[in-house]
């Protein structure tokens, strides 16, 4: 998979930009606060429908300007194909091959992005919520339906939270929201579970190569319900429903939720020991970038296809070792790499990498290898 051409149009700091791209590697270099992650942002925007740094899409209009527009042309092994987003003060739409679409869903999937910043590299270290936050994006990448099945199963938590907290609590609502809780809840374990079984093992092949095989990465579900590889659906439903009946005193004193999957979290293992506790700040970098990059993979087993590679200001936080070893290791999938440093041009080989250079919400100048 790969974005041939992007267009932009009043976006931040861009007034109007056409951009051709290379199918391997494309080096955005310029100096700090110029553009360069403006344009990554861009293109995370084609795959996602919003940006991975605001929430408030009238951010991301040029000052002074009333709407803005992103295009991309983009190829898969069997198709070509046009994305489009549109966005104004107070409206938003998004075309795909010239069609409005409805709902987000329709949207993920067409075009497939994997991207990693400089707080991916905290991705270990850091609380349950951002690494909860990492599965969600990755499934709903390859399954739209469980961004549907989570939006709502947060929805009912709510709900039974809110309920929790009122002067009465209604019993029987109680029982509806657990019924539905658990319903939605069931089916996103699971997932979770097929999900983490498989990134496990490619994280642990990653880790292997970028270690020269002396660390052994682990990584399993950390979850409540105590899931294994047997359960289904079903027998997940009872066990989930279990816990929430067995607890409904605790939640209704402390008025609040504690068993579900919003308590989920992955246990993570080098060598046998736990590498949030007992690793050094090295070896949880290294994993993070291990368990990152296992999304490149998992989507091309998942899909078929390779995603597109975004690597926005990460490059100078790695040794040369592992920016070679990343580089090498990657070569299959096209990728787009932000840098302040021009001296990591030389990094790559020059027939298959593109230099973009930025100033100012412009490119002023493009140095080709071959395309
Ligand atoms: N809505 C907007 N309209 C116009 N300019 C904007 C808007 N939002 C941000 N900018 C400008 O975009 C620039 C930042 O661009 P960007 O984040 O792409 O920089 P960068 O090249 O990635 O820098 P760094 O190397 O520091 O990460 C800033 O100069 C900022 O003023
Ligand atoms: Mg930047």
């Amino acid at each position: 998979m790969r974005l041939n051409s992007l267009q932009l149009v009043n976006y931040r700091n861009y007034d109007n930009l056409h951009l051709e791209f290379n199918k391997k590697v494309n080096l955005l270099v310029g100096r700090n606060g110029q553009g360069k992650t403006n344009i990554v942002e861009s293109i995370y925007m084609l795959a996602f429908g919003k940006s991975f740094r605001t929430s408030k899409d009238k951010e991301i209009i040029k000052f002074n300007s009333e709407n803005l527009y992103v295009g991309g042309n983009f190829s898969t092994q069997h198709t070509n194909g046009l994305i489009e987003v549109a966005i104004g003060k107070n409206k938003k739409g998004i075309k795909v091959n010239k069609i409005h679409i409805q709902k987000i869903h329709e949207l993920l999937g067409n075009i497939n992005v994997v991207i990693f910043s400089p707080e991916d590299l905290r991705l270990v270290k850091e609380g349950p919520k951002e690494r909860r936050l990492f599965i969600d994006k990755e499934i709903s990448q390859i399954m739209p339906k469980y961004y549907n099945y989570l939006t709502s199963y947060n929805k009912i938590l709510f709900q039974r939270n809110q309920l929790l907290k009122s002067k009465y609590i209604d019993k029987a609502l109680l029982d509806v929201y657990d019924e539905s809780l658990v319903q939605y809840g069931s089916y996103i374990y699971i997932l979770r579970r097929d999900f983490i079984k498989k990134i496990a093992i490619i994280s642990k092949n990653m880790h292997d190569k970028l270690t020269d095989g002396i660390e052994e990465l682990s990584i399993t579900y950390k979850n409540q319900i105590n899931i294994n590889d047997e359960d289904t659906v079903a027998s997940v439903y009872n066990k989930f429903l279990d816990k929430l009946s067995s607890n409904r005193e605790h939640d209704m004193e402390t008025r609040t939720t504690k068993y579900g999957l919003h308590k989920d979290d992955l246990n993570i293992f080098i060598n046998d020991l736990d590498v949030r506790l007992y690793g050094s700040q090295g070896q949880q970098r290294t994993a993070s970038i291990s368990l990152k990059l296992s999304e490149i993979e998992l989507i091309n087993n998942e899909v078929g296809e390779y995603p597109i590679l975004i690597l926005d200001d990460v490059f100078s936080e790695l040794d040369e070792t592992r920016q070679k070893l990343l580089v090498d290791n990657l070569s299959v999938v096209q990728m787009f790499i932000t840098t302040a440093e021009v001296s990591h041009k030389n990094i790559f080989d020059k027939a298959n990498t593109t230099i973009f250079n930025i100033k100012q919400g412009s490119v002023i100048s493009i140095e080709n290898g071959g395309i």
